[in-house]
């Protein structure tokens, strides 16, 4: 459609849950009654103290667990009902940093990044032209031949977002992925972060950092014990 065609429609959330609850112990929640929405382009914060449910949102968005009550759509599929062999395509639409990275330990840097090409099919002399690419906007270029466990913390985090960002995902789910970075890397990942939103991926940033928050100024939801106790926008300076 052109521009002045009349209202352009929603192509829809890329993510919808409605009144999800996970329970790991019977009578305790980690997440409560929780209904949310993620449009394509947007770029959300999750926040809440530890322990309030902000990894098991996303394990449940990438259909790593499933939800005790409640439904899950992402990208207009039911995770709780794709069955095994939906979950691989959909999930290869899907970037996820995990907070504790799940880097590959014998396969080396660049493989890391380049597993998620192959999985598509992309030819050899492609895939080393993007994963050097990608590993260069992070600054790991140098180490691509070098295993994960002899990079240092911040190394390894921005190796786990390199990965998660290769494939141009529709929806980037990111939990602390600056936990390890000092201030300049931080701002750097995140602008890289920002980009993918900007080109249309829905992201979804778990942080404890109030200054990122307030740095770009984006939709922020907060838990607390496993409920949504705050999902508006915080105004703040736009770098
Ligand atoms: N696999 C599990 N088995 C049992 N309980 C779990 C499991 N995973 C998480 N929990 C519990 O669920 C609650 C939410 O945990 P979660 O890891 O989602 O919190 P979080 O907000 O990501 O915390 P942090 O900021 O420390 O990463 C906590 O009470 C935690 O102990
Ligand atoms: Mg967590």
């Amino acid at each position: 459609m052109s521009r002045g065609e009349g209202p352009v429609v929603s192509a829809g959330a890329l993510v919808r849950l409605f009144h999800v609850s996970k329970s790991y112990l019977a009578g305790s929640w980690a997440l409560r009654d929780v209904s949310l929405e993620l449009e394509k382009g947007e770029f959300v914060f999750l926040t809440g103290p530890s322990g309030a449910g902000k990894s098991t949102l996303m394990r449940l968005i990438f259909a790593g667990e499933q939800p005790s009550e409640g439904q899950i759509l992402v990208l207009g599929r039911n995770v709780g009902r794709v069955g095994p062999a939906g979950i691989a395509p959909l999930r290869r639409r899907i970037g996820v940093v995990f907070q504790d990275f799940k880097l590959l330990p014998r396969r080396t840097v660049e493989e890391n990044v380049g597993i998620a090409l192959d999985v598509v099919g992309v030819a050899e002399r492609e895939k080393r032209a993007r994963v050097f690419a990608m590993l260069k906007r992070v600054g790991l270029h140098h180490r691509r031949h070098h295993h994960p466990l002899s990079l240092s913390g911040g190394e390894q985090q921005r190796l786990a977002i390199a990965r998660a960002l290769i494939n141009d995902p529709e929806i980037l789910l990111a939990d602390e992925p600056t936990g390890n970075l000092d201030p300049d890397l931080t701002l750097e990942i995140m602008d890289l972060i920002a980009d993918a939103a900007a080109r249309g991926t829905a992201v979804f940033v778990a942080t404890h950092d109030h200054a990122l928050i307030e740095r770009y100024g984006r939709r922020v939801v907060r838990l607390e014990a496993g409920e949504v106790v705050h999902d508006a926008p915080v105004r703040g300076p736009l770098s």
